[in-house]
């Protein structure tokens, strides 16, 4: 069964989608796990380090994004979503990782988003604003090993979509106040909606990312949430700031590494990603 994983935090900026491209990538790379990243986000940020600015803008003036499927659910005589087009295979700059796909995003997803919420609901009432990816998407979602979801930094209804076909899902954060104040609040508002929709959504655990040890106030973070975050448990590997890291986000051209180790560091940075990984898998079939 595919295992569909979400990566969620209200707060921008805490390596939600630089996650989801490093166990994305190890997923495909190390693991030979068939693996598909959807990127819900309006920033286009996990488009962006996966294919690259010119492919992306190419995709775009061709509506081959999922901004057009959600457009067609506001407006049935706008272009057709055309997923063949749009699912884009064998992404990723790194030689050594052949099995990853991607659904690309769009900057104008965001003014879809209110438009969402007034869709007509068809016949019957059977058209429901957050089971658009779903529906569009269904073919394809047993194709994949893994499916990892980038959120945009809110639990709206684009959001939404994103969760109704998620197991699972994962909060990554910097271990600060103001990147951990909102983990409470996602994971009740998650339940709230998987009890509504009648689906089980749990939560995976949290991500310690760009951590810097020399900082008391994160040791302090850290320490609270792996005694007080029994819901969604700590993930051992903890992600340090580096500047390798940020530079893993600049999409050059295809082979632009050979190896996930040269895109991620060698001075504990993939190892850090590939454990993290690991623990990922062992605890998706606990
Ligand atoms: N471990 C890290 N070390 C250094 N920079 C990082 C790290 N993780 C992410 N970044 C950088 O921090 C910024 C925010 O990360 P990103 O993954 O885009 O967060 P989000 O998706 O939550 O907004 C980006 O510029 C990214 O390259
Ligand atoms: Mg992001």
């Amino acid at each position: 069964m595919t295992v569909v994983i979400s990566l969620i935090n209200l707060k921008g900026g805490v390596g939600k989608t630089t996650t989801t491209i490093a166990v994305a990538e190890m997923l495909a790379g190390v693991f030979y796990q068939k693996v598909l990243v959807i990127d819900l986000d309006p920033q286009t940020n996990a488009t962006v380090m996966l294919i690259g600015e010119e492919r992306w803008e190419a995709l775009n003036d061709n509506h081959h994004t999922l901004c057009q499927l959600f457009l067609n659910a506001t407006d049935p005589d706008n272009h057709q979503f055309d997923l063949v087009q749009t699912l884009q295979h064998q992404v990723s700059n790194v030689t050594d990782v052949e099995t990853l796909d991607l659904l690309p995003s769009s900057l104008d997803l965001v003014d879809i988003q209110y438009k969402l919420a007034t869709i007509p609901t068809g016949k019957f009432y059977a058209l429901c604003p957050i089971d658009i990816l779903r529906r569009g998407i269904q073919p394809i979602i047993e194709h994949y090993d893994y499916i990892l979801i980038d959120c945009p930094p809110n639990l709206g209804i684009i959001t939404l979509n994103g969760l109704q076909i998620s197991q699972r899902y994962i909060i990554p954060a910097i271990p600060d106040l103001l990147s951990t104040y909102c983990i409470p609040h996602v994971i009740a508002t998650v339940h709230d909606f998987s009890e509504t929709i009648g689906q089980s959504i749990e939560p995976l655990g949290i991500v310690i990312s760009k951590y810097q040890a020399d900082m008391t106030l994160h040791e302090r973070v850290i320490k609270d949430l792996r005694r007080y975050s029994k819901d969604a448990p700590v993930f051992d590997a903890q992600i340090h700031q580096r500047q390798q890291i940020a530079e893993a986000a600049e999409f050059l051209k295809p082979h632009q590494f050979s190896t996930l180790k040269q895109k991620w560091g060698s001075l504990g940075q993939f190892e850090s990603y590939l454990n993290l990984t690991k623990e990922i898998m062992k605890r998706v079939v606990a």
